[in-house]
């Protein structure tokens, strides 16, 4: 009887976690819909009906995709894989950005390192041009093990980067004293796997080795349903036909609460390995005014 009834309970387990896919699978992204491949000649895969999209790159190439549509505020998650074992001198880069001379720009970039070594997860803030505002950050997780979701909530008042609901890091919007936001432009999502190693790997100390190629990352469980689209001009967030995004209006203002705002600060005390804001040989004549106030 023991026998029985652990089987029927593991398959009740079975069939509620199967519906909780597909479930969670309806409400992400389909890749075939929402991006395309933009370069690399056969190197980036869209494949599993779309739920999967995968780059690689070896000695003669890497490669890319894009977002279809292009964004003005959202809140967007990406779960990525990145490249196991020796992985140094690759970069996979993951970022929003606009198109022109005075573009915004809002980046994760992971830097590859030897096998059993630390990717380092980079980041910047480029508001009309002008970015130089890097901060780094080891990770508490093998990155290269397995999914993690990786999220921008960019609305009026900041940029929020997280990593698996755990904020690392905010961009506050400092107009009032001066400095740019991004809020004019709208961006579209990019992403590549390309070979760095001149210098992500301490300023090209260790070089790629092509004997591990081709070298890939995975993507999965995109999710944009909080975000607004922007087309023709308009916003989907303001369009007559649809006031707000499907699940309201509140990650429009979104702040972070107080246990959010500890996180951070237990990634940052933790886990930051470098900021511009502590880089004083950098900025001879005073930081920037954003740095004073973060
Ligand atoms: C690679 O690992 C080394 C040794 O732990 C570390 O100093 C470095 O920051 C890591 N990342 C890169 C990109 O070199």
């Amino acid at each position: 009887m023991a026998f029985s009834t652990s089987s029927s309970s593991l398959f009740l387990i079975f069939f509620v976690s199967f519906w909780l896919s597909l479930v969670l699978s309806s409400s992400a992204g389909n890749f075939n819909q929402d991006f395309q491949i933009t370069w690399g000649d056969g190197r980036a895969k869209i494949i599993n009906n779309g739920d999967l999209l995968t780059l690689s790159l070896d000695r003669f190439s890497g490669s890319g995709f894009q977002s279809k549509n292009e964004y003005l505020f959202g809140k967007i998650d990406m779960q990525l894989k990145l490249v196991p074992g020796n992985s140094a001198g690759t970069v996979t880069a993951y970022y929003l950005s606009s198109k022109g001379s005075n573009w915004d720009e809002i980046d994760f970039e992971f830097l590859g390192n030897l096998s059993g070594d630390p990717y380092i997860l980079h980041t910047n803030v480029f508001s009309q041009g002008k970015g130089n505002r890097e901060q780094q950050f080891y990770l508490w997780f093998d990155p290269t093990a397995d999914f993690h979701t990786y999220s921008v909530l960019w609305n009026p008042k900041h940029i929020i980067f997280s990593v698996d609901g755990i904020p690392i890091r905010k961009f506050k919007n400092l107009e009032s004293i001066g400095v740019p936001f991004p809020k004019n432009q709208p961006m579209r999502i990019y992403s590549s796997l390309w070979n760095a190693d001149d210098w992500a790997t301490r300023g090209g100390l260790v070089k790629t080795d092509w004997s591990k190629a081709p070298f890939t990352a995975s993507y999965r469980n995109f999710n944009a349903i909080n975000a607004c689209v922007w087309s023709s001009g308009a916003s989907s967030c303001t369009s007559s036909r649809k006031s707000a995004t499907p699940t309201g209006n509140a990650w429009l203002s979104q702040e972070l609460d107080s246990s959010s705002e500890g996180r951070l600060k237990w990634v940052q005390k933790n886990y930051m390995i470098y900021n511009y804001c502590a880089d004083a040989k950098r900025f001879p004549q005073g930081f920037p005014p954003e740095c004073k106030l973060s």
